[in-house]
């Protein structure tokens, strides 16, 4: 199973964004995730497409964009435009799913759907062969560096049976307290990519650990 390492830039020095996104790249991230937060859905406040534009002329990496924003379909067309190879909204906010999953694909996106910790993988099986990626929270969305929710290993395990069950090749993703002490453990449970923000741009060398976190999902133990 391809294990994908996607930094997220919320915890990035944004007075040094270019920097922080050559270490990643050069560091040998596989994804940049970007965390677009509206105020409403979750109490902070981030950025749009402008910095996504920005992201994109920055790197070449996949663009993962996350967003914690009530009536995300305001934003696809600007947000796909602006660059986003991936984008990923939220179950709890998105009354007409299927519908807008496929919209995000005939934009020319991947699409995703995320679950907060207390929303149940069960609530996504009637779409699960529409996604092209799952993402299992594995704190409240909002902010960066918080606590992983140990619950949540059993979320990834449940999904990556609701995708083994319907034959999906989606990418299961968690996102949320990411370190090396948490990231194995989701591996097994069946996660494949992970979204690390505070293990990443808090760590010394940017390198060392991303491929301490990729490596932690392939030792025998
Ligand atoms: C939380 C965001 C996360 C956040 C993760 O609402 O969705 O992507 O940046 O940060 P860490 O890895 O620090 O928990
Ligand atoms: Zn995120």
């Amino acid at each position: 199973m391809t294990v994908r390492i996607a930094p997220s830039v919320l915890s990035a020095d944004f007075g040094r964004l270019a920097d922080d996104i050559a270490r990643c790249e050069a560091g040998g991230a596989d994804w940049i995730h970007v965390d677009v937060m509206d105020g409403r859905f979750v109490p902070n406040l981030t950025f749009g497409a402008k910095v996504i534009e920005t992201l994109r002329r920055l790197t070449t990496l996949p663009l993962d964009v996350h967003l914690m924003v009530v009536e995300p379909e305001r934003y696809f067309e600007t947000f796909a435009g602006a660059g986003a190879s991936v984008l990923t909204i939220h179950q709890e906010v998105a009354p007409h799913l299927h519908r807008q999953l496929h919209r995000i694909r005939e934009l020319g996106c991947r699409a995703g759907a995320a679950i907060n910790p207390s929303t149940p993988v069960e609530s996504l099986r009637d779409v699960a062969g529409d996604l092209d990626l799952l993402l299992v929270m594995s704190v409240n969305p909002g902010f960066g560096g918080q606590k992983f929710i140990e619950g949540s290993l059993g979320k990834i395990a449940r999904a990556r049976q609701l995708l083994t069950a319907v034959g999906s090749g989606a990418v299961l993703e968690v996102d949320g307290g990411v370190s090396r002490d948490t990231i194995r453990q989701c591996w097994r449970a069946g996660a494949d990519t992970f979204v690390a923000g505070n293990a990443v741009f808090t760590a010394p060398d940017t390198a060392a650990e991303i491929s301490e976190l990729r490596s932690r999902c392939s030792e025998m133990a």
